[in-house]
């Protein structure tokens, strides 16, 4: 983290937004790029590449592993990879910050090479529950050490000899499927990976365009298996990483309900896993118009252009959480101006995001005047004009803090988030970008 001491923040309505909001590069896929980039044997060039504290700790990584990881430009790297299985020790603890999917990337990436690494974080990853990715790790033969409940700091040592596995992944959780599939790809065999929910398939797609053998097959009654060749060779390419959705929600919310708000959001990634949100949303009465849809790199994306609209609450099926997992924090936000009752459910792993999420925005609702229940798995949400005038604490989760941001600007007294150091994990440029449509932010006390 940047600084040390707290920074809040406090947002205010200052009028309609309008401009073009270019968000930086898609998270999830900016970590892939450089894991595989690793991987692979030769040069992969990268561009688009998000520049932000999460995935810097995943470049780190992949340095102390001995791959040169090199910034040519502003998003522009190169990755001289490795091959699979060619990791060295590393002689120093990799810190992965604030990172859920950096660590347990890596840790997937590793755990098939005999190499041993200690994983750590700052005090919101230390709390989250590192078991579900090093117990099916464990199954190809990898060893590890965590502290109590299978948290940081983790040791973990890749196997010597590993072997394939057929695996069912037990939560919804596309860290999960990644990490083992980056581990199969040093395991002789072919190793099989169920997965009952739909979760994001970038690690797929991006196996396939790096030349693994990879295939995907539906199962009956829903879900899908994944199958990999493992002892892969993996050719690099050049990568293009669109803009990312999780991001894009942030001015795309603030546009909704900011009244006489007209924004663009170009150049965004619209793959079908990661639209959960637009989707509710336009089911809500948004006016999000999607121009040209085209294919960069393997994925959908397309440009964005949305107006502010008059919102209705709905009941969002439990099935589509997978789709837009990092959204609800934002999608509450929306929620609270549109007229009546949202209903979110299937959300239990929300609890065990960067912070409690379900208790964050609970409590952001909360300090700010807005009817809500909250559910062990899910929110309901009782729209309507939003009081604000309160203060929201962001328990160092980056989606907390721009979603109560946001929610500033539309209410009727300001609202101030504690901390906001954490945005710098996921979106650098979020206050410029914000403030540069119009959004109107005071650093708070002055
Ligand atoms: C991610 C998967 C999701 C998501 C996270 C990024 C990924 O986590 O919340 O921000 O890149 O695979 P889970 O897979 O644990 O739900």
């Amino acid at each position: 983290m940047s600084a040390a001491v707290p920074r809040p923040l406090t947002a205010c309505a200052d009028g309609a937004l309008s401009g073009v909001a270019a968000v930086p590069g898609d998270k999830s896929i900016s970590h892939r790029a450089l894991i595989l980039g690793a991987l692979a044997v030769g040069e992969t060039r990268i561009s688009g590449l998000l520049e932000a504290e999460d995935v810097l700790n995943t470049a780190q990584a992949m340095r102390a592993f001995g791959a040169q990881v090199v910034r040519e430009a502003a998003g522009r790297w190169r990755v001289h990879g490795l091959g699979v299985g060619g990791f060295a020790q590393p002689d120093a603890p990799l810190d992965f910050g604030n990172s859920g999917t950096g660590s347990r990337l890596v840790m997937g990436a590793m755990a098939t090479t005999p190499v041993t690494a200690t994983f750590t974080g700052d005090d919101s990853l230390r709390r989250r529950p590192m078991g579900r990715v090093l117990e099916p790790l464990a199954e190809f033969g990898a060893t590890h050490t965590a502290a109590e409940g299978g948290r940081m700091p983790v040791v973990l040592t890749g196997a010597a000899d590993p072997i394939c596995i057929d695996h069912t992944v037990k939560v919804a959780s596309a860290q999960v499927k990644s990490a083992l599939l980056l581990a199969a790809l040093n395991a002789p065999g072919r190793t099989r990976i169920g997965q009952r929910a739909l979760t994001r398939d970038h690690t797929e797609k991006m196996l396939k365009a790096f030349g693994a053998d990879i295939s995907v097959e539906p199962i009956s009654g829903g879900g899908e298996t994944i199958s990999l060749m493992g002892e892969a060779e993996l050719k690099p390419v050049a990568i293009e990483v669109p803009r990312d959705p999780s991001s894009a929600a942030f001015p795309l919310v603030a546009a909704l309900i900011v009244p006489g708000s007209q924004i663009a959001i170009p150049g965004v990634l619209l793959n079908p896993r990661r639209t959960g949100l637009i989707e509710t949303l336009w089911e809500m009465g948004a006016d999000i118009a999607i121009a040209n849809a085209r294919q960069s790199g393997g994925e959908e994306i397309g440009d964005l252009v949305v107006r502010h609209s008059a919102l209705k609450g709905v009941e969002v099926p439990p099935e589509r959480a997978p789709s837009m997992i990092d959204e609800y924090p934002i999608l509450a936000v929306a929620a609270s101006f549109a007229e009546g009752r949202t209903i979110m459910r299937g959300l239990e792993e929300l609890r065990v995001k960067e912070s409690d999420r379900l208790a964050a925005i609970a409590a952001g609702l909360a300090a700010n005047g807005v009817r809500h229940t909250e559910l062990p798995d899910g929110l309901i949400v009782e729209g309507g004009a939003v009081a604000g005038g309160g203060t929201v604490a962001t328990h160092m989760d980056h989606r907390i803090a721009m979603a109560f941001l946001v929610m500033g600007l539309a209410a009727r007294a300001p609202i101030t988030v504690d901390d906001t150091r954490m945005i710098a994990t996921s979106f650098p440029e979020f206050e410029p970008l914000t403030t540069g449509l119009g959004a109107r932010f005071d650093a708070a006390g002055r």
